[in-house]
């Protein structure tokens, strides 16, 4: 099976293959990003989606039970008796009518995907299932990544799951939320703490990567990517195998977006879907290096040669202010995405908008969501932040059919949650009011009540 699968440069202009084997990530000729592309003339593809359902019935086999593998046929680079799975990807699709009213849609039009269910809490698992598939394939032994801490808790669950290599993780000092940290230390995944942030552990993990030959996981790897897809397959298949009218996601390294548009890609040339979705991609405004490029500075996929030019110079910009990116919602705080072309090309072809919500925009939109019934992180939550402000210009109508995801589960970051609910004003201004958030207008104190049961009674019946 896996001699119908390659890696290839995303430009059309260059186009150059590599070999599947390949762990550089790299396009050898100009220096691109690469696919993984298939030669599906070859290959067995399914004629409708609906194939995919007959996998439900056989939970027993690994395969089949993970949300990920069960798709295989759409991301075949590598035999069954291959496959490195830990159960990922048993997410739920559920409509929330409470939300949709909060950002102005229609009872009945917006679905929440819940990606937090995953084993590590996170979407990551998606594309770490594939990529420690292409590691067991070359014969890995140890595995790398920066993070902002999901990726590394996702890298470290993997090495203990699967015995198959030992995980190295760089996050930025005093970057990563405690409940990720603890999950790269428990899982036992060595932790380089660099003093810097985000974009400067990704810069050295590929530069330590390289000269140690260390497996990269970051979404540089565009194996992590093809598991990504199938964050989407599942959110058709709750859908009946409908497509919606917009997908909404967070960004910050824009792995998850590109991986959106691949999969609506492939889908719809291989006559799976008669039209993509579109997708809205969500900045925190601290960190909108894609919101500023693509919605001020006019930058386009351009049929596969953006504007480099205008790309470098708001880079060196950001570069010579020394401005670094910041946001509460850590896990996007990130101002040079690397899959920054494969995002573009993405929107290209599902017709995308790129927005930025503020701190206190996504902080608000979580406790909604969380009354609602999902917990998630304030990176998720810039999901629903920008559908509020999509609904709000209607660009999105409170008629469309939405799909956002949530990308990660509530748990990740209690420190902003409490913070945001808390009615001491001290551990409200330490966390959030120096941050810039102001209001807490979904506030769920809780109440201070004597050690003493009439007390206790009366509370109940003044509050509940
Ligand atoms: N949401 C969450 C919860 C994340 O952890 C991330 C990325 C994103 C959204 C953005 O996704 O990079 O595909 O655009 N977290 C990475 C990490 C960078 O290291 O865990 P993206």
């Amino acid at each position: 099976m896996t001699d119908h699968a390659f890696q290839r440069c995303i430009h059309p202009q260059c186009g150059t293959t590599v070999e599947l084997t390949s762990t550089t990530f790299q396009c050898p000729k100009c220096g691109g990003l690469l696919d993984v592309a298939y030669d599906w003339n070859r290959l067995p593809v399914p004629t409708s989606l609906k194939h995919f359902e007959s996998k439900w019935t056989d939970r027993t086999n690994p395969l089949n039970f993970s949300g990920v593998w069960r798709f295989r046929e759409l991301l075949p680079f590598a035999p069954d008796s291959k496959i490195m799975t830990i159960g990922e990807g048993q997410t739920l699709t559920r409509l929330s009518d409470t939300v949709g009213a909060y950002v102005g849609m229609r009872p009945g039009r917006l679905y929440l995907q819940y990606e937090g269910m995953n084993p590590s809490g996170s979407f990551k698992d998606n594309g770490m299932t594939a990529a420690f598939t292409h590691a067991g394939l070359v014969g890995a032994r140890r595995a790398a990544c920066a993070s902002t801490g999901n990726t590394s808790a996702s890298l470290a669950i993997y090495c203990a799951g699967t015995n198959l290599m030992r995980g190295v993780v760089f996050i930025g000092s005093g970057k990563i939320s405690y409940g990720k940290l603890s999950q790269a230390l428990e899982h036992a995944a060595l932790t380089l703490q660099i003093a810097g942030d985000f974009d400067d552990a990704l810069r050295r993990v590929q530069e330590v990567s390289r000269q140690l030959g260390i497996y990269l996981v970051n979404s540089v790897n565009p194996f992590r990517l093809e598991g990504q897809k199938t964050i989407m397959y599942r959110a058709l298949e709750a859908l009946g195998w409908e497509v919606p009218d917009w997908i909404v996601v967070p960004g910050g390294n824009l792995g998850n977006s590109s991986a959106f548009g691949k999969a609506f890609m492939e889908l719809a040339d291989l006559g799976l879907i008669a039209r993509p979705p579109r997708i809205a991609v969500i900045n925190a405004t601290g960190a909108d290096t894609f919101y500023q490029l693509y919605e001020k500075h006019g930058v386009r996929w351009n049929g596969g040669a953006p504007d480099g030019k205008k790309v470098g110079a708001y880079l060196k910009m950001l570069d010579d202010s020394g401005a670094k990116a910041d946001t509460l919602a850590s896990a996007i705080e990130i101002n040079r995405p690397v899959n920054l072309p494969k995002a573009l090309r993405a929107l290209e072809r599902c017709g995308g908008v790129v927005r930025e919500v503020t701190d206190q925009e996504m902080l608000d939109a979580k406790a909604k969501i969380g009354a609602g019934g999902l917990g998630c992180e304030p990176a998720s939550a810039a999901t629903v932040a920008g559908l509020m402000k999509l609904v709000k210009e209607g660009i999105i109508g409170p008629d469309e059919r939405v799909v956002g995801v949530l990308t990660a589960h509530l748990l990740k970051d209690p420190t902003a949650t409490v913070a945001y609910h808390t009615s001491d004003p001290k551990t409200f201004e330490d966390v959030l009011g120096k941050r810039g958030v102001k209001r807490v207008a979904f506030a769920n104190r809780a109440v201070q009540v004597p050690n003493d049961l009439e007390e206790i009674l009366k509370a109940i019946e003044l509050y509940a």
